[in-house]
């Protein structure tokens, strides 16, 4: 069938070529906003006289029908079209006929396509925020319910110093909330009207953008047509976010992973969580966290697919740009899958505080406070630290704990070693004593639960 732009051309594209060419199969995901921006558009004109007041109706009833047909399923997506604005724009103009055709004045898909694209993608953010938040309030009941559960903090994978592994969860919360910042702070950018700006130029009729973005909750309109329609960085920015949100996602599927393994058992996933093996009859493996860690990377790839694709674009619009969309969506679709089964998988894991605690004890991990003690009775840090190493590289080969060191061992290290030492080195002082803001007292872990239920709430 010849092409609705046939003229310049014959419109008799090849069926490679037109294949090849067509986008209709994945920006169909964009019927809803690109009828509803066409709504908008056909108010406008009908206001500003460039259409008749009729003709304007006429035009969103028309539209109006369309979505209520392919929202019931009494219309199908034509797939022969080139992509969803022609197919709107074919199935109104069969509608209604000749008023049909005049719906495509002072617009270009190009301004129509980043228009359909922001508003699409501004509610895909609000739905991954609203993921994210379902997330953190699991993560934020699991430290409450494991409030004094002490474990092993670690640098370099080795055993540094006791934590609370409510105060390790809460590290993730706060990574979060950053990502929820990202998002919001991606919305404003993405938040900006590109309709109107035509096929690059602007145009002769007396438009008026201002009431087609008001209408269509935009708090700005893109101030350069050119811009407008070459602007892809809205697409970039929220894969960015969603970028590090997965690798915040990845870390904790990493940890979660290494804390279900055999040689930790730190916690338990929940059965619904876990999947077996085909073979091994013993195995419970953490599939849900492995594939949230291995679709970290393919979001990663979306990013620098879509990088990759805007350098060196002249502008204005290229056809190149309509790769974007298959990037953009399947990041936000993986993101979204992601949150899904991460949030209950964090929920209805069980922690086992004995063995995080059995792992804080022989690990040498107060050896920092035993050395605090020896500043404490005023002995200069580095000579502190340097005597407490010796301590413990005694203990080492001795088979020995700081715990049950016998005091007259210690004091043939420093006469400054007194019987209270045992309480200072006691995990649950260790813990106690960080009181610093952002510590991981208990105290410094509930007013940061405070604060994420208040920024959540
Ligand atoms: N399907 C196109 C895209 O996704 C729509 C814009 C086409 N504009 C054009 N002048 N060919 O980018």
């Amino acid at each position: 069938m010849a092409k609705m732009w046939a003229g310049r051309t014959s419109g008799e594209v090849s069926s490679i070529a037109d294949d090849f060419n067509s986008s209709i199969h994945f920006d169909c995901k964009l019927y809803k906003q690109d009828i509803t921006g066409s709504m908008a558009h056909a108010a406008m004109l009908g206001a500003q006289g460039i259409l008749s007041k009729q003709e304007a109706d006429t035009l969103i009833e028309g539209l109006q029908g369309i979505l209520d047909d392919l929202e019931s399923g009494k219309l199908d997506f034509d797939y022969t079209c080139e992509d969803i604005h022609m197919f709107v724009e074919q199935v109104l103009t069969q509608r209604l006929g000749y008023v049909g055709k005049k719906l495509h004045t002072a617009r270009s898909r190009n301004d129509q396509v980043a228009l359909d694209l922001r508003m699409y993608l501004r509610s895909e953010i609000d739905e991954i925020a609203d993921l994210v938040k379902a997330l953190l309030r699991a993560v934020v009941a699991q430290a409450e319910q494991n409030r004094n559960v002490i474990m092993p903090g670690y640098t370099h994978l080795q055993r540094a110093q006791p934590i609370l592994f409510s105060h390790h969860l809460m590290a993730y919360a706060m990574m979060l909330l950053r990502d929820l910042d990202r998002l919001a702070d991606c919305r404003k950018r993405m938040n900006v009207s590109p309709i109107g700006c035509c096929a690059l130029a602007g145009t002769t009729y007396h438009t008026d953008r201002w009431m087609e973005a008001k209408a269509l909750g935009f708090d700005d309109i893109a101030r350069n047509s050119i811009d407008g329609v070459s602007d892809r960085d809205f697409c970039v920015e929220l894969m960015s976010a969603i970028s590090l949100l997965m690798m915040h996602l990845s870390r904790f599927s990493e940890e979660i992973i290494l804390w279900a393994s055999w040689e930790f058992k730190f916690i338990e996933l929940s059965d619904a969580y876990t999947t077996g093996s085909s073979i091994m009859p013993q195995k419970k493996n953490p599939d849900m966290a492995e594939l949230v860690r291995g679709k970290t990377g393919r979001v990663y790839g979306d990013l620098m697919a879509l990088l990759t694709t805007l350098k060196g674009l002249p502008l204005a619009y290229n056809k190149d740009m309509q790769e974007d969309k298959e990037a953009v969506f399947d990041a936000v679709d993986t993101v979204k899958m992601c949150l899904k089964v991460f949030a209950p998988m964090v929920e209805t894991m069980t922690a086992k505080p004995e063995n995080m605690k059995k792992a804080a004890q022989g690990g040498f991990i107060n050896a920092t406070d035993l050395a605090d003690y020896l500043v404490k009775k005023g002995l200069p840090f580095r000579s502190a630290y340097k005597i407490s190493g010796q301590i413990v590289a005694k203990c080492i080969a001795d088979g020995q704990v700081l715990e049950t060191l016998p005091l007259d061992v210690y004091q043939t290290f420093s006469p400054l070693f007194g019987e209270d030492l045992y309480q200072d080195i006691d995990l649950t002082t260790c813990v106690e004593k960080r009181v610093s803001q952002g510590g991981t007292s208990a105290a410094s872990v509930e007013s940061q639960i405070a604060y994420v239920k208040e920024r959540l709430a």
